[in-house]
């Protein structure tokens, strides 16, 4: 796969315009976009357990937090801006989310929940000069009629707000969220969009080649999800917009699992977790869920062992990352290193590829 040209990356304008400057920067460009990409897909190897091994989770304090928070036509809009911001990140959740749960709790937002993956994706976006805006959906999921507008004009909203016009701007969505980035895509200007855990509603709108570089990151065991995000990949490349994918495969429980990823869970408890998950036969012997966390009995084998009982805080914490393990559908952080690098990878492409889509 990713056997393209780099048809789109060097248009007509260019050889004409005989800009060789440019144009020598944009095939030097496309060079490190290829062999990027190359880096990126990598179908042999289960992109996740490299990223644990980094044990780069739990290494930013939390701290780090002090949002902004305000209410805005109808709904939450949490953000964050450092120093000397690179470009924009607009994070959507999936169904039953919302923005409070990328935020650790803090002064500004006694009442953010900092879910162990979207807080670490907040957390590395800030840490690579992301600005991060976060906006929770009306209803339980993301839907496609006003809602759509109300977002849109809250994006731009913020963006003139913080005089942040001149800045790339980026999206990511989990589940429900992809779904509603894939549509807002064909509608507002992003350089490049990631959509996470859904394959897009490409079969519901038009695709031009001005339509944004799209990285799918996916867990190939859900196989309908799969099969679509497959469809879709060619659908977009006919169209001469920019694919990748991140396959995210499943990892390994082990005793220190549930510490080294949720802050409010200490080593003992992990491990007693560990135990507990391995004596209920919700393990098997190399560690890997053998369903999902969303159908195992967990809660109540913890209330029958008296684990945990007055920390309850945690347990949508725990799940999430029982889901994550299980691999089938969950919002990850564990590739969010080469999700930044793809929204890096094309920022200055996109700007010459949104000059085209304007003739
Ligand atoms: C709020 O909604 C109104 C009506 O659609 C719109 O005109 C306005 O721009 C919105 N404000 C923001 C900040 O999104
Ligand atoms: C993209 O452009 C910005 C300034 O517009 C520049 O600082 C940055 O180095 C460029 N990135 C790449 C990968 O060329």
């Amino acid at each position: 796969m990713l056997k393209r040209g780099n048809k789109q990356t060097i248009s007509w304008r260019d050889l004409q315009g005989a800009n060789v400057a440019r144009l020598l920067f944009l095939i030097f460009g496309s060079l490190v976009f290829g062999s990027l990409v190359l880096l990126l897909i990598d179908r042999g190897n289960p992109d996740a357990s490299f990223a644990f091994k980094k044990g780069k989770w739990a290494s930013f304090p939390s701290s780090v937090f002090h949002p902004s928070v305000e209410f805005v036509n109808g709904t939450d809009v949490i953000w964050q801006i450092p120093d000397s911001p690179k470009a924009v990140l607009f994070l959507a959740h999936g169904c039953n989310g919302r923005a409070a749960n990328f935020w650790d709790p803090s002064e500004n937002c006694p009442k953010c929940v900092g879910l162990p993956e979207e807080r670490l994706i907040v957390l590395n976006a800030l840490s690579r000069n992301f600005a991060v805006l976060t906006i929770s959906s009306i209803g339980r999921c993301w839907s496609m009629g006003r809602e759509k507008e109300n977002v849109k004009e809250i994006i731009s909203w913020w963006v003139e707000k913080n005089n942040l016009q001149k800045l790339p701007l980026t999206a990511m969505g989990a589940s429900s969220g992809g779904y509603f980035v894939s549509a807002l895509a064909a509608e507002m200007s992003f350089s490049s969009i990631t959509l996470m855990i859904a394959e897009g509603v490409f079969d519901s709108i038009t695709i031009t080649a001005d339509y944004p570089p799209t990285l799918f990151v996916h867990m190939p065991k859900d196989r309908r999800r799969n099969e679509l995000v497959f469809r879709y990949m060619e659908d977009l490349k006919k169209e001469g917009v920019k694919v990748a994918e991140i396959r995210c495969m499943e990892v390994p429980l082990n005793p220190h699992f549930f510490s080294a990823r949720i802050p409010g869970i200490d080593q003992k408890i992990s491990a007693k977790l560990f135990e507990l998950f391995q004596k209920k036969g919700f393990i098997d012997g190399n560690g890997y869920m053998k369903s999902d966390g969303r159908e195992v009995n967990w809660k109540e084998a913890l209330r029958e062992e008296d684990i945990l009982l007055a920390k309850s805080k945690w347990t949508n914490h725990i799940q999430e990352e029982m889901n994550l393990a299980y691999a089938y559908h969950e919002m990850t952080s564990l590739q969010i290193d080469q999700i930044l690098d793809w929204f890096e990878s094309h920022m200055n492409l996109s700007k010459d590829s949104s000059v085209e889509g304007a003739s």
